[in-house]
């Protein structure tokens, strides 16, 4: 199966060694990898460390060359509007392509529309990895729990802050925190994306539309990040037995779909402050099997490719 790629930053790279790991079992063969800054392509396959061209006029011309039948939109994320993903996905989708991506963007801003122009060209849009990297939750839902439906669901979905706020509890300051953050690779170097709860919306927005038809997008969710919080608060509630963790929820009510990030003292048993460093968990809310949980250890992009590579696997077991 050909594919062309969008991005080549942590998660393509891990894509394009895993690919190769796996191509004599599984042979999905990357034909072209498109950044802003140059183009690889060759219609027998690329190596996982190419040598990159100027970049190619377009997306059309990127598809073309490449004789792609599946484009993996593996760029940077806009969690305000989900762009470049939301230009590029479409414009695959419209040319009678599947796309996968890992790029929340998209499925926090504009579900929807991408699903059902997937559906209108008869191909498959996926993204196991937005939310939880490469644990099992689009995929577990879709294919484990045949007839229920998810009624709401809690989640510690963001590493940088749990991080940032098991350092405070220790006595560290915020900024100490954000370096313990940067240091373990999680952070991004300006990390108000996370601190703002940013993240946590857009992944909450992610699972709310997928899950629960809510048409929303990640300004919609009512969000309050971590920036008010001092080693003081955090020591205080750890005096009490309690832990602060930033905690996405999603509820159902008579007005639709209500979604809410935010910082909560929780009790230390409560199942939402058992994840410590950058693992993270989210437990569902259903109809028919009551609550139940995932969680993921130590994510990393190998575990964020190992998501897209699920999703093609499901691509090429129905093609
Ligand atoms: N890292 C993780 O473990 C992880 C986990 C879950 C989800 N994700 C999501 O997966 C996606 C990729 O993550 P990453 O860590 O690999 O990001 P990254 O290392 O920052 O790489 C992003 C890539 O996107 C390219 N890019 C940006 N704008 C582009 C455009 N308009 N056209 C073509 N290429 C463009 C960049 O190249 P140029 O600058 O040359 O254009 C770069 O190669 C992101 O959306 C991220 O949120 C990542």
């Amino acid at each position: 199966m050909n594919l062309a790629v969008l991005g080549f930053g942590n998660v393509a790279r891990a894509l394009a060694r895993l690919l190769h790991q796996q191509r004599g079992a599984h042979p999905f063969r990357i034909n072209a990898i498109h950044t802003r800054h140059g183009t690889a392509c060759n219609v027998s396959g690329l190596s996982t460390d190419p040598e990159f061209g100027p970049p190619a006029a377009s997306l059309e011309e990127v598809l073309e060359r490449a004789k792609a039948q599946v484009l993996v939109e593996l760029t940077t994320l806009n969690p305000e509007n989900g762009e470049p993903a939301l230009t590029h996905i479409p414009t695959a989708l419209r040319r009678g392509l599947h796309v996968v991506t890992a790029n929340k963007g998209p499925v926090a801003c504009a579900y929807h529309g991408l699903r059902d122009e997937a559906r209108r060209h008869n191909v498959r849009f996926l993204h196991e990895a937005v939310t939880m990297d490469g644990t099992p939750v689009y995929n577990m839902v879709r294919q484990c729990l045949p007839a229920a439906t998810v009624t709401g669901f809690a989640g510690a979905l963001n590493s940088t802050t749990k991080v940032i706020l098991e350092a405070m509890a220790r006595g560290h300051s915020f900024e100490e925190g954000i370096a313990q953050a940067r240091a373990l690779g999680v952070a991004e170097g300006d990390p108000w994306f996370d601190i703002e709860g940013w993240d946590s919306a857009c992944k909450a927005a992610a699972l709310a539309n997928v899950w629960m038809d809510a048409r929303t997008t990640p300004a919609q969710v009512d969000r309050k990040g971590i920036r008010q919080l001092t080693p003081e608060k955090l020591a205080e509630a750890a005096a009490k037995g309690k832990r602060i963790v930033l905690v996405s929820r999603a509820r159902r009510t008579a007005q639709g779909v209500k979604l809410r990030v935010r910082a909560e003292v929780l009790d230390r048993d409560d199942v939402l402050a058992s994840m410590h460093g950058t693992s993270n968990l989210l437990v569902l809310e259903t109809d028919l099997m009551g609550q139940f949980g995932v969680f993921t250890l130590n994510p990393g992009p190998e575990q964020t490719a190992y998501g897209v590579f699920a999703d093609l696997m499901e691509i090429a077991r129905n093609s």
